[in-house]
């Protein structure tokens, strides 16, 4: 197990260690991330690559990594170290990637406080208006304390252990998320005009697309699941090394997916017919990118009758999917640190949550008293956005996929899937994606950006 030699830690049942992977892969990505990629990709065109690349390239990365964790039972440096001792720099650099994201992450879970605070004190017309959100982040202090809040609820969740701790919440949150979420997007698909959004969103749309825009499209949708299912920052790995040796991996796996594709396309149903009904049917309106969430979404929701309700339920449901997430980027940090320097549970927490908090500052100052300070153009939480998602973490599956594909072969992967099952039926598919395909989307991703504007 990943831990000091005195703690044995573990997910107590198979459902737990479902719904805690499945609360790591649906975090920001789903809700924020991926409507507005859909609208920007033809819609259903986008949906239906994604769910074919989740099925395939997905699954596959997804398991070969519980399976190195639950092989080796250790935390991300020591199961990379365990397989070849030569690939122990991929550990490292598995390793480094939550370092660089739980800072930032709970800085941007901060925000989704302050949105859902504002939101609860009736500030729901200040919280739509064109100035609030750069006023909220151009300001050091508010931002500094909405990040304290998220980071400290993250810590305490971690500290209490993995069965006691983050097992416990998986199975209440996971829940109360997906009601929430199907909840609200029954009520907006019942608006008026919240069909033509509806089928913008599901129908794939083909006007004047080309075949550059095909494979900018499964580049957009590849990346994106990539990021979604927590792939390559060695969360899995961990959360693979507490999983018990009885339960099945496959089965989980694919339920992993079921969820976190789920939760995005459901996602999908609340925002784009929302945005939709509330721009009298213009599409541009979901085109703002990054910044949907927090400008044009509090505007949707200030426009329609019963939004401040409306707006508080989808805060709290944006809040527990970053939470979720949150507390599994941080596991993989603590799990690190205690294997590394022998440590017990609360000390690697407390170290843990004092780097978040330098790390994290950096973040907060970039966009208000440093905004000037910028490194490779960028300022700081862009810039740890685009080191670990567009560098490190495409690299470090890449070098995976080397490792298993071609160094230790697949027959590792599939040894520690037939432990817990007498059958494993997506063993052609692994080999072919590990070997061939997953390499090759690796590089795709890594050389996208670079390339071309997505
Ligand atoms: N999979 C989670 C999400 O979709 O938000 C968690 C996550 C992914 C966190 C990628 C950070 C990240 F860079």
């Amino acid at each position: 197990m990943a831990s000091s030699q005195t703690e044995k830690i573990g997910f107590g049942s198979k459902l737990g260690f479902v719904l805690a992977a499945a609360g790591s892969a649906v975090g920001l990505g789903n809700i924020w991330r991926f409507p507005y990629l859909a609208a920007k990709y033809g819609g259903g065109l986008f949906l239906l690559i994604y769910i074919i690349l989740a099925v395939t390239f997905g699954f596959a990365l997804m398991l070969t990594e519980i399976a190195i964790g639950r092989r080796t039972g250790k935390s991300v440096i020591g199961a990379y170290t365990a397989i070849d001792k030569r690939f122990s720099p991929l550990g490292w650099l598995a390793a480094l990637v939550p370092f660089i994201i739980t800072p930032y992450y709970c800085v941007i879970g901060g925000w989704v406080l302050k949105y859902l605070f504002a939101f609860c004190a009736n500030q729901n017309s200040e919280a739509a208006g064109d100035t609030f959100f750069g006023q909220f982040i151009g300001h050091s202090a508010q931002p500094t304390v909405f990040f304290l809040i998220f980071l400290l609820a993250t810590a305490v969740v971690v500290m209490l252990g993995v069965e006691k701790g983050i097992e416990r919440i998986s199975k209440f949150m996971m829940p109360v998320l997906v009601l929430l979420t199907v909840g609200i997007a029954v009520y907006t698909l019942t608006l008026d005009g919240a069909a033509k959004g509806l089928r913008y969103y599901l129908l794939p749309n083909f006007d004047g697309f080309t075949f550059k825009m095909l494979l900018k499209t499964i580049a957009a949708a590849m990346g994106q699941l990539f990021y979604s299912m927590s792939i390559a920052m060695g969360i899995m790995v961990t959360y693979g090394s507490y999983m018990r040796k009885q339960d099945s991996l496959e089965a989980s796996v694919r339920q992993i997916e079921i969820f976190d594709t789920g939760i995005a396309i459901l996602a999908g149903l609340i925002i784009v017919p929302a945005v939709f009904v509330f721009s009298g049917g213009n599409a541009d309106a979901l085109q703002t990118g990054p910044s949907l969430m927090f400008v044009t979404l509090p505007k949707v929701f200030d426009s329609m009758a019963g939004g401040r309700i409306v707006g508080i339920v989808f805060f709290v449901l944006v809040a527990l999917a970053a939470m979720t997430s949150s507390i599994s980027l941080m596991e993989t940090v603590v799990s690190i640190i205690m294997e590394k320097f022998h440590l017990k549970r609360i000390p690697a927490c407390l170290i843990t949550v004092g780097f978040c908090v330098v790390l994290g500052m950096l973040s907060v100052l970039g966009y208000s008293a440093w905004s000037g300070v910028k490194i490779l153009g960028k300022q700081f939480l862009d810039l740890f956005d685009f080191l670990s998602n567009n560098i490190m973490m495409p690299i470090v599956s890449l070098l995976t996929c080397i490792l298993i594909g071609w160094v230790v072969k697949p027959k590792y992967i599939e040894e520690e899937v037939l432990v817990s099952e007498k059958k494993f039926s997506g063993r052609r598919l692994l080999y072919v994606m590990i070997r061939y395909v997953c390499p090759v989307c690796m590089i795709i991703i890594l050389v996208t950006p670079f390339v071309t504007d997505i």
